[in-house]
């Protein structure tokens, strides 16, 4: 193998272990496994931290790719006194990648993840059948992901994948909480679904 592919390798094992060994940290007053509630591209968590606020039963965690955005995160948490949230640089597969038998996820929040218009961009959508698939293995059976967007075309691109997926359903339950995110306050249009993981015999 290529000397440059074996360092990105090693640095991948590096972020995968540290992002473990912070979650179980973070959250070691919790008997094992743990359930957590999963933000993607959570920008300066302005929405997860009210979120968690209203639920202090329940476990949050936010990443996103920007230190700056998660450092803002993190102090908000923090003036707060929230003992029920993390907020973490880490990048969206690798995150789910690195969850081991200790963690689940139990709902999945995505709000305008980067729509990547021109469609030679569009493999770069995070949103896709490999990204459905891996949160199959990290997931509770009665899971469901939640996705905003104000771009219609990403919109009907994430509808198609979920349409051609038999492990996920359209669910009509309601948004989950009625703060709006800080990209929502930007952007008039949105489009959101919530599906469902399908619970086989
Ligand atoms: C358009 S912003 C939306 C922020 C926030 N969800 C909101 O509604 O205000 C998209 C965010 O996703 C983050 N992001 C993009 N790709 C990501 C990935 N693969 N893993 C984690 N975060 C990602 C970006 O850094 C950015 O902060």
């Amino acid at each position: 193998m290529k000397s440059y592919l074996i360092k990105a390798e090693k640095e991948r094992n590096v972020r995968t272990d540290n992002i473990s060994s912070v979650l179980l940290e973070n959250f070691k007053k919790n008997v094992l496994p743990i359930q957590i509630n999963l933000e993607i591209g959570c920008g300066h968590g302005h929405w997860l931290t009210s979120f968690a606020q209203e639920h202090p039963n329940s476990l949050y965690v936010g990443i996103d790719l920007r230190t700056k955005r998660i450092d803002k995160a993190k102090s908000k948490a923090k003036k707060r006194i929230l003992d029920n949230i993390l907020f973490m640089k880490a990048e969206a597969v690798e995150f789910i990648g690195a969850l081991n038998d200790n963690f689940f996820i139990h709902n999945t929040y995505l709000m305008y993840p980067d729509p990547w218009p021109k469609a030679r961009h569009h493999k770069r959508r995070l949103f896709n059948d490999r990204f459905l698939e891996l949160l199959l293995c990290v997931t509770t059976s009665d899971s469901k992901l939640y996705f905003k967007t104000d771009h219609q075309n990403y919109y009907n691109w994430a509808k198609d994948s979920v349409a051609r997926n038999s492990n996920w359903n359209f669910c009509n339950s309601d948004w989950p909480h009625h703060q709006k995110s800080y990209f929502q306050k930007m952007l008039p249009d949105n489009y959101d679904f919530c599906i469902q993981k399908c619970i086989k015999d």
